[in-house]
């Protein structure tokens, strides 16, 4: 669980407003294939309920805040997200769900492969099979 983890963000602020960034190469451990977002998010709705095969990612809370729920099959771990300038980096192989969103939040998404729904696992209990024979 320990390869969870936030990762700092350089923040300029000045007068004008603050300013953030991140380089694939300085802050992300894998190359960006896909970029995508999820927003509008009705009260009380869960997304994101499962697990990626080869999928690494990095989740930023551009606006807003949200929790992401992340398990590997025996440890579970709370990541409260509200500020733009860190990001949760969540390797391959975990169990990651995300709920409490904020009215308007918006969750933008750091992926190294482009989208193959064969990369899912959404079923829990074939997640921990799949953790079995890893
Ligand atoms: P899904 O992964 O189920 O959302 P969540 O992560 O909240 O569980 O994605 C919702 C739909 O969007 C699903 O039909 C697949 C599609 N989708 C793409 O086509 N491309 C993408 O990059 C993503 C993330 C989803």
């Amino acid at each position: 669980m320990k390869e969870v983890r936030i990762i700092d963000l350089p923040k300029y602020e000045d007068l004008r407003g603050n300013l953030s960034f991140l380089e694939e190469k300085n802050h992300l451990p894998f190359k960006i294939e896909r970029t995508y977002w999820i927003y509008d998010v009705p009260g009380g709705m869960k997304r994101g309920g499962h697990a990626f095969k080869e999928q690494k990612e990095f989740i930023i809370a551009l606006s807003g805040s949200f929790d992401v729920l992340v398990s590997d099959g025996n440890t579970k771990k709370t990541f409260s997200l509200n500020r733009s300038y860190y990001g949760l980096y969540i390797p391959n192989g975990y169990w990651r769900q995300m709920e409490n969103f904020s009215t308007n939040s918006v969750a933008v998404i750091l992926s190294s492969t482009f989208f193959s729904k064969d990369d899912y696992i959404r079923d829990y209990e074939e997640y921990l099979a799949y953790k079995k024979h890893e």
